[in-house]
């Protein structure tokens, strides 16, 4: 279970300080699939940065499984991040000159999997995502953007992740290539009992996920 009580976080920058998130307070139970919605600026990616302790927050407190993640030491933020969670972007961030199969393996190998284990593993997740095996040997630039969203939702998925948290993953698809990819996530988090976040602009996609959270201002509103 996440528990997120009055988190806040603020950034200063030449102009004043910037409230990013005020006061948000959330649970998201264990396997449930919810999305964040909300304009531009309204705080959705420091949320999800805040969840994947990539920065640390001005004040709150942050709960996965009991443990709150925004007190933990570098290296145990490092570790969370490592074994508990899977990213998602909306830019892939693939390395592009590995295969989508070399890509996932890299990240069999930051989970440390044995190098022997990593190649049918890897195989397993493009085929669960639905890659075919032509297309698991290609590099990033020869893969349509919703084959590279399967390969880097493959990735996030690698070492079996506690959470996934996606930052508008369908930002740079079609509507159609979109809803396929909300479909896979959804698929994964009942199989896998993944706990994930999404943010999105669709509300039909939204509409559609457990539970809706709508920022505005760094607050949330419904
Ligand atoms: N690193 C940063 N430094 C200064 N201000 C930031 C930083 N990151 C985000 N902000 C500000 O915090 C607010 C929320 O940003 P963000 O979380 O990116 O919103 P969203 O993802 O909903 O578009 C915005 O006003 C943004 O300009
Ligand atoms: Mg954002």
């Amino acid at each position: 279970m996440l528990v997120v009580k009055d988190l806040s976080k603020s950034f200063s920058s030449a102009s004043g300080d910037v409230t990013a998130l005020n006061k948000v307070n959330l649970t998201v139970q264990t396997g449930e699939f919810a999305s964040i919605i909300g304009k531009s600026g309204s705080g959705k990616s420091t949320l999800l940065s805040m969840l994947g302790a990539l920065d640390i927050p001005t004040s709150g407190s942050i709960e996965v499984d009991g443990v709150d993640i925004a007190k933990l030491s570098a290296g145990k933020q490092t570790a969370y991040r490592a074994k508990k969670i899977g990213f998602v972007f909306q830019h892939y961030n693939l390395i592009p000159n590995l295969t989508a199969l070399e890509n996932v393996m890299l990240a069999l190998e930051f989970g440390g999997v044995p190098v022997k284990k990593r190649k049918a593993r890897a195989e397993q997740l493009l085929t669960d995502v639905g890659l075919e095996p032509d297309e698991q040997l290609r590099k990033p630039p020869r893969l349509s953007g919703g084959q590279q969203q399967r390969v880097s939702i493959a990735r996030a998925l690698a070492n079996h992740p506690a959470i996934v948290l996606a930052d508008e993953p369908t930002g740079n698809l079609d509507s159609e290539t979109g809803k396929k990819i909300f479909d896979l996530l959804h698929r994964l988090s009942r199989s896998e009992k993944t706990t994930i976040l999404a943010v999105t602009h669709d509300m039909d996609i939204a509409g559609k996920t457990d539970r809706t959270f709508k920022l505005k201002d760094g607050k949330i509103i419904a």
